[in-house]
């Protein structure tokens, strides 16, 4: 298959294309900026002028729509907001109209979102795909990005989204950025450490990305969540444990990131479990369904 990924040099992008390549797919990357690689085509992209090389689209089989500013960087400032929102939305757009015009026979449709679509609040639901959306700013940035998705429906292919919960690498993304603190020995909780924080491995993603290509079968919405139930301080812990690090520091308070961080802290500070059982009854078999196990792949 001929898969073209957007945003493809991010952090799932770059494994999804190496593992995709491996199992003998050709993968291409729409990017805002032209790199050359061996294994990989980059096509670009001008997504505010509604601009894309044609060849990208002509080709593929199946996209794989990843692209998006990072919501974890910057405040969200109204015109970060903005950048968020058009960044998934205008491209999105910008894919649908090129697909309509150079490229019939368009497979799939495989759009990311993200666990912020439930909203991102501290409950005892375990939130599953048929839940409604929340009404704070990550859940109307899903909203928005799925129903860009929705248009593919009408080029009769198929149309999935993973709604992404926080994935797990050693070198980027929120791990990353939590170890610094757990290495120095000042690891903590934050907030009250008891919202929930779904939390999916690498591997587990970029599988679920191949499994959905693999099944032909499959279409609709799925949590890309791992099995496991933990919370922010039992996650932090696990993280210390696995590092062989003291974690006894007080939690940081709310007040401090809400100062620190503005709204944001929100992805911090809340949260709640997110059901995995529709895409294992689809036949998905997680590599790390436990949080102890994930990390020491990564960490040891
Ligand atoms: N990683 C997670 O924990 C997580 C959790 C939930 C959902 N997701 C979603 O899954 C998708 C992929 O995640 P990721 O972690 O691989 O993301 P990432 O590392 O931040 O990469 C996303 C890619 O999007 C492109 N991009 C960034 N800002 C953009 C902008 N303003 N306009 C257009 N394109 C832009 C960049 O590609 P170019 O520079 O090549 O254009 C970048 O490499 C994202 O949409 C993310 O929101 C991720």
């Amino acid at each position: 298959m001929n898969i073209l990924i957007t945003g493809g040099t991010g952090l799932i992008g770059k494994r999804l294309s190496s593992l995709l390549i491996e199992k003998g797919h050709t993968v291409s990357v729409l990017s805002r900026s032209k790199k050359q690689t061996d294994k990989v085509k980059h096509y670009t992209w001008d997504i505010a002028n509604q601009k894309i090389e044609e060849e990208a689209i002509k080709q593929a089989d199946i996209i794989i729509h990843l692209a998006g500013a990072n919501v974890g960087e910057g405040r969200w400032t109204s015109k970060r907001r903005k950048e968020i929102i058009d960044s998934r939305v205008e491209s999105g757009n910008l894919l649908f109209n090129s697909i309509k015009k150079h490229n019939p026979n368009l497979k799939a449709f495989i759009t990311s979102s993200a666990i912020g679509y439930y909203g991102m609040v501290n409950s005892d639901n375990v939130f599953e795909e048929s839940d409604s959306a929340g009404s704070d700013f990550l859940a109307e940035v899903c909203v928005k990005w799925e129903e860009v998705a929705n248009q593919f429906t009408e080029l009769n292919c198929r149309v999935i989204k993973v709604r992404t919960g926080v994935v797990l690498d050693k070198n980027d993304g929120a791990l990353a950025k939590l170890l610094t603190p757990i290495k120095l020995g000042i690891g903590s909780a934050l907030g009250s450490g008891k919202q929930a924080m779904p939390w999916i491995h690498l591997e587990d993603i970029c599988g679920i990305y191949i499994h959905l290509i693999e099944n032909e079968s499959i279409s609709g919405i799925f949590n890309g969540v791992a099995p496991a139930k933990d919370n922010n301080k039992e996650f932090s812990k696990t993280v210390a444990d696995v590092l062989k690090k003291p974690f006894w520091f007080p939690a940081v308070p709310a007040f401090a990131l809400k100062l620190l961080m503005g709204e944001q802290a929100v992805i911090a500070l809340k949260g709640s479990h997110i059901s995995s059982k529709k895409i294992e009854a689809s036949g998905y078999k997680f590599k790390f369904p436990k949080l102890k196990e994930a990390l020491t792949s990564l960490l040891k």
